[in-house]
C-alpha cells in the first residue's frame, strides 16, 4: 500500500505586530519538517484577515515583496462580500493537519481555532476556549487566581468603572509604580510602567486604543524573567528555564527591546537558579497549563522578586517559533531537537483531535415526550 504523506498547512502572518516574526517562525518549521514524511503547504493570513492561497502565499514565503504580491492577488477581490477574506479556503481541503505559526490577534485568540474546528480538522495548539482565555490577561489570572497560581495582584479598569479608580486609589492598593496593560494584546504593545498621576491617566488612556479592559497590575521591583517551555495534551512536560534580562539598566522588557533594537537584551538558556526556585517555577508552569486547559504546547513567563518569590506572568500558548526563540531553544537544552519537537506536536495535534472526535459526534437524542409540570400561579 502506499504511504500516503501527512499533508501539514502552516499558517502564518496575521494582523499583530509579530507578523514578521510569524512569517520567520514558520520559514524555520517549514525547513525543519521531514518532506520525506510531511506535504507542506503554506497559507499566510494578510495584515488585513484576507488568507492568500499556497501561491500567493509561497511566493511571499520565497522572498517576493509581500505588499505587492497581496496588491496583485486581491486586486479584484469583492471586498463588499462578507466571505472575501475567505474566498480561498476550498484551497485547504485535503490538509491532514493545521498548524497556526500565527502570534497574537487571531492566530492565538481562538479565532482560527474556530475555524479548524469548523473544517472538522486536527490542529497545533490548544482549543478554542482555552485560546481565548489564555490571551487575555484578565480571564488568565482569574483562573490562575482561582486554581491557587500565585500572579500579581491588580486592578481591572473599564470605561464603566474608570471613575472609582483615579490614582490616588491605584496608589492606595497597588502602590506608586504600576503597569497599565490593555488585557488582549502582545509583544508589549500598549504597556506603559507608570509612577505619576500623570503618566497613569495618558497610560489609560493609550490603553483604551487597544482594549476596553485594562489591567493595572502592581509592579515586581527589579524582576528576573524567566521562562519554562511546557510540552503535552494531558500527560504533560516542563522544560529547563531560560531568563531575560536587560542588564545595567532598570528598563523592562518593552516593545523597542523585543523588536526594535534588541542588543541590550540578555538570553540565558539554561538559567541555573536554586534548585527550590527552579521546582517551584516548573510545578507552576505545570499547573497553569492544566488550569487554562492548554493543549500541545504553552511558554509560561515570570516575574522573580528580589525575595525569590516567583509570580506567574503570562501565557504565550503560539510562542515565538524561530530556530532560535526561547520555547524551543529551552526544548533544545533540555534534550528534545527543533524537528522531532515539531514532530511531536503533530503527533500531539492528532491524539487531541481523534480523542476529541469520541466526544463530538456521540448525538444524545433528547426525549419529547415527558415534559415538566408547569405550575402557574397557585
Ligand atoms: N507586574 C509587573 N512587574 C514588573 N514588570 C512587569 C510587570 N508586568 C509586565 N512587566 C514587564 O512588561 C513586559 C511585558 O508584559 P507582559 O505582561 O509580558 O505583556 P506582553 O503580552 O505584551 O508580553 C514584561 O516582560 C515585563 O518586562
Ligand atoms: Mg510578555
Amino acid at each position: 500500500m502506499e504511504n500516503k504523506k501527512l499533508h501539514i498547512a502552516l499558517l502564518f502572518g496575521g494582523n499583530s505586530s509579530e507578523h514578521d516574526v510569524s512569517k520567520r517562525s514558520a520559514h524555520n518549521i517549514y525547513d525543519a519538517l521531514d518532506k520525506e514524511k510531511y506535504e507542506v503547504s503554506v497559507f499566510m493570513f494578510t495584515k488585513k484577515g484576507f488568507l492568500l492561497g499556497n501561491e500567493a502565499s509561497m511566493r511571499i514565503f520565497d522572498g517576493e515583496n509581500e505588499d505587492k504580491v497581496v496588491a496583485e492577488v486581491t486586486k479584484d477581490v469583492d471586498f463588499s462580500n462578507p466571505l472575501a477574506n475567505i474566498q480561498n479556503l476550498s484551497e485547504v481541503k485535503d490538509v491532514d493537519v493545521f498548524y497556526p505559526v500565527i502570534h497574537g490577534n487571531m492566530g492565538e485568540d481562538g479565532t482560527v481555532q474556530g475555524l479548524f474546528r469548523l473544517l472538522n480538522k486536527p490542529w497545533i495548539g490548544s482549543g478554542i476556549a482555552s485560546s481565548a482565555v489564555s490571551f487575555d490577561k484578565d480571564l488568565t489570572k482569574k483562573l490562575l487566581t482561582i486554581n491557587g497560581i500565585r500572579n500579581t495582584k491588580y486592578v481591572l479598569v473599564t470605561p464603566d468603572n474608570q471613575k472609582e479608580y483615579p490614582y490616588a486609589k491605584i496608589v492606595e492598593e497597588l502602590g506608586e509604580t504600576v503597569f497599565v496593560k490593555p488585557a488582549r494584546q502582545g509583544s508589549s504593545v500598549g504597556i506603559h510602567k507608570v509612577t505619576n498621576e500623570q503618566e497613569y491617566n495618558e497610560a489609560l488612556q493609550d490603553g483604551f486604543k487597544y482594549d476596553f479592559k485594562i489591567l493595572v497590575e502592581e509592579a515586581i521591583k527589579n524582576p528576573r524573567e524567566v521562562e519554562c517551555s511546557v510540552l503535552g495534551n494531558l500527560d504533560i512536560k516542563a522544560s529547563k528555564l531560560g531568563a531575560i534580562s536587560i542588564p545595567g539598566s532598570d528598563d523592562w522588557y518593552d516593545y523597542n527591546n523585543k523588536f526594535v533594537d534588541a542588543s541590550g537584551v540578555v538570553f540565558e538558556m539554561p538559567i541555573n537558579l536554586p534548585e527550590k526556585l527552579t521546582k517551584e517555577i516548573q510545578q507552576m508552569s505545570l499547573d497553569a497549563f492544566r488550569a487554562l486547559d492548554n493543549r500541545g504546547l504553552a511558554r509560561m513567563d515570570f516575574l522573580v522578586d528580589e525575595n525569590d518569590v516567583p509570580y506567574f506572568g503570562e501565557v504565550n500558548t503560539l510562542p515565538g517559533f524561530t530556530n532560535i526563540s526561547l520555547y524551543p531553544q529551552l526544548w533544545e537544552v533540555s534534550g528534545i531537537n527543533y524537528s522531532d519537537l515539531i514532530d511531536q506536536l503533530i503527533q500531539l495535534a492528532i491524539d487531541e483531535f481523534k480523542a476529541n472526535e469520541e466526544i463530538h459526534y456521540d448525538f444524545v437524542e433528547l426525549g419529547t415526550e415527558k415534559v415538566g409540570k408547569k405550575i402557574i400561579g397557585e
